[in-house]
């Protein structure tokens, strides 16, 4: 599974960069809002520090201003993904685009109807959304197990970026059913490394180390 980070935060994406943590970028408008940034700006240092697809989000609602924002997003840089919303205004939009040749990536997925549509327009990436359906009492990751049937049934060529992924349980059971892709803040990412066995067993070790007088270095 391909790991993306949900952030425009650009000290968090290098950090994770030279782990080998990152083969990819998500932002959206609440991100940007996040960074301060100016999104021109900052989505370029981040296409520089990243090589794999940074997705950078258009605001308009009607297809014509988002095939209009994309074009001027993708000019950013070769890795640059159009994130347009799961509308019909947005599926217009990933049609023109990915005709042109832009990689797409469809997002504010709630329903497996809508994936199968962002598929059937030419959608590099689709992102459902599983913390916020969590929010409301509805399984996720559901979700993300009847896209992957419904895509594997057809053979569908969109990749499963699951999104809106708040806790370390959501990554474990993404990769299990398959999500091709997912998408997490940088924190829920470092979480991922810990567990208090290793906190415990490390103690334990670190105690007997010391009875011993010895030294590696
Ligand atoms: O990838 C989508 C993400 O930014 C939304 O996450 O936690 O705001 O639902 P959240």
């Amino acid at each position: 599974m391909k790991f993306f980070v949900d952030t425009a935060d650009v000290e968090a994406i290098k950090e994770l960069t030279a782990l080998g943590m990152v083969d990819g970028v998500t932002t959206n408008p609440s991100l940007i809002m996040k960074s301060g940034r100016d999104i021109l700006e900052v989505t370029k240092e981040i296409c520089e520090i990243v090589a794999g697809p940074v997705s950078a989000e258009t605001v308009a609602l009607d297809a014509e201003g988002m095939i209009a924002e994309g074009r001027k997003l993708a000019k950013i840089a070769p890795n640059i993904t159009v994130k347009v919303p799961l509308t019909w205004d947005g599926l217009k939009a990933c049609k023109v685009l990915s005709d042109e040749g832009h990689m797409v990536n469809v997002t504010l997925c709630f329903s497996a109807n809508q994936a199968l549509l962002a598929a059937k327009a030419g959608a590099t990436f689709i992102s459902p959304f599983v913390g916020r359906l969590d929010d409301i009492n509805v399984d996720g990751m559901e979700l993300i197990a009847d896209i992957r049937t419904i895509y594997d049934n057809y053979d569908f060529k969109t990749q499963i970026l699951a999104a809106s992924i708040r806790t370390v349980n959501h990554v474990s059971q993404a990769a299990m059913i398959g999500a091709d892709v997912m998408t997490a803040p940088p924190e829920v990412i470092r979480k991922l490394a810990a567990h208090p066995l290793t906190d415990k067993g490390l103690e334990a070790f670190l105690k007997d180390w010391e009875k011993t007088g010895q030294k590696i270095l």
